[in-house]
């Protein structure tokens, strides 16, 4: 079978990471790769000698031959980058968030449907030996039906990005929308037998006067109609990487912790307890968890969704609903009051 060719857009922190992933699937290649400074295309070019290297996307989008572009530029170039790909019949990759409004979430969503491609968005979590575990765990009801669920993450402050993309809330849209963006997408999930979300209260502070909406220290609550909840946590003004998952159920719980000096370290601890209502019990994860292993497996699928169209794991609407969650987050944050979530979604 022919080997699926990607096109890569960024090559920054993550998108080296990208780049790293496909070029190790065998059943790939690397054919472009886009960033507009010339320090990044010197060090795409000698990495990767067989791939064009182009300044910009626009450009690698209209003179590359591929099948898929993986888009892991700065948040508020996902748009255009994505609807001019699809625009050329290209299937997407789009790393989390898909966009930073709501406005442009929906628009990437529509463009998919309207130029009939695939589109997969980067919630890597989903696809993780412990994170995806708890799904499975949960859809075989061994805790009953989930009531409640905390993700929770304490960790370093975030590098800056790329020409300072990072603190500049024009171009990052929020913080929200960088990280609890994976937790508000793993507990949708885990809950996802209590239908939509219907409300949601958030808080958030920071550290720094200079910029008080980009918080260091962000929780939110989202409930259900039939009363189940989940909390979703985040501080920056931590150290390492630390973050835990608790889901009680109506028979039973589960606790599950991740911890490294770094997001992307290759030898993290990981737990997972499981309470099945009568005992306790310690699961072997079968193989590492981490961003940089899910990040192959995003990889290995979205070569099956272009083969064959299998569905990936998180699909453009479950991008819109965690995007969305967040930007209600932030709402709910300015207005100090909870807010209905739902509708603003519906797309
Ligand atoms: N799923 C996850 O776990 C995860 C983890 C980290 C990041 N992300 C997401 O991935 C994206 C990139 O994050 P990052 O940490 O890799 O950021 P980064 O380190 O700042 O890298 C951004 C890259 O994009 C390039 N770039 C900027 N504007 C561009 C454009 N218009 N077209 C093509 N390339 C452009 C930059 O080029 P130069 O190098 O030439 O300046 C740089 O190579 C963000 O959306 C972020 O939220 C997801």
């Amino acid at each position: 079978m022919p080997l699926v060719r990607f096109a890569l857009a960024g090559f920054g922190a993550w998108g080296k990471f990208h780049a790293q992933s496909i070029a190790g699937n065998p059943e790939a290649t690397l054919v472009a790769i886009s960033a507009p400074s010339e320090a990044s295309r010197e060090e795409a070019r000698k990495l990767y000698p067989e791939a064009q290297i182009f300044a910009d996307s626009l450009e690698m989008i209209a003179k590359a031959n591929f099948d898929i572009i993986d888009i892991a530029t700065p948040s508020h170039t996902h748009r255009e980058i994505a609807l001019t790909a699809m625009q050329k019949g290209k299937h997407v990759l789009l790393e989390k968030p898909m966009a930073i409004t709501l406005e442009d979430c929906k628009a990437i969503v529509a463009g998919a449907r309207d130029h009939g491609v695939h589109l997969a968005v980067g919630h890597e979590l989903r696809l993780s030996s412990q994170w995806g575990r708890i799904k499975d765990i949960i859809a075989a009801g061994a805790i009953g039906d989930p009531q409640y669920v905390l993700v929770e993450l304490s960790r370093k402050p975030y590098r800056t990005g790329a020409s300072g993309w990072r603190y500049d809330q024009n171009r990052v849209g929020s913080w929200v929308l960088e990280e609890p963006i994976h937790f508000f997408d793993l507990a949708r999930w885990y809950l996802e037998c209590s239908g939509d979300p219907v409300e949601l209260y958030a808080y958030g502070n920071s550290r720094d006067p200079q910029r008080p909406t980009l918080y260091d220290n962000f929780s939110a609550m989202f409930k259900y109609a039939n009363g189940s909840y989940a909390v979703v946590s985040q501080t920056l003004a931590a150290f390492e990487h630390h973050q835990t998952v608790k889901v009680s159920g109506t028979k039973g719980a589960l606790w599950a912790g991740w911890s490294g000096a770094l997001d992307r370290t290759l030898d993290p601890t990981a737990f997972l307890k499981v309470f099945d209502g009568e005992k306790v019990e310690d699961l072997k994860l079968t193989k590492q968890s981490g961003e940089v292993f899910e990040l192959r497996e995003e990889i290995a699928q979205c070569i099956d969704m272009v083969r064959c169209g299998k569905r990936p794991i998180a699909t453009g609407l479950d991008g819109l609903w965690s995007a969305g969650l967040c930007l209600v987050a932030e709402e709910s944050i300015r207005q100090k009051k909870p807010l209905p979530v739902g509708e603003m979604l519906r797309f």
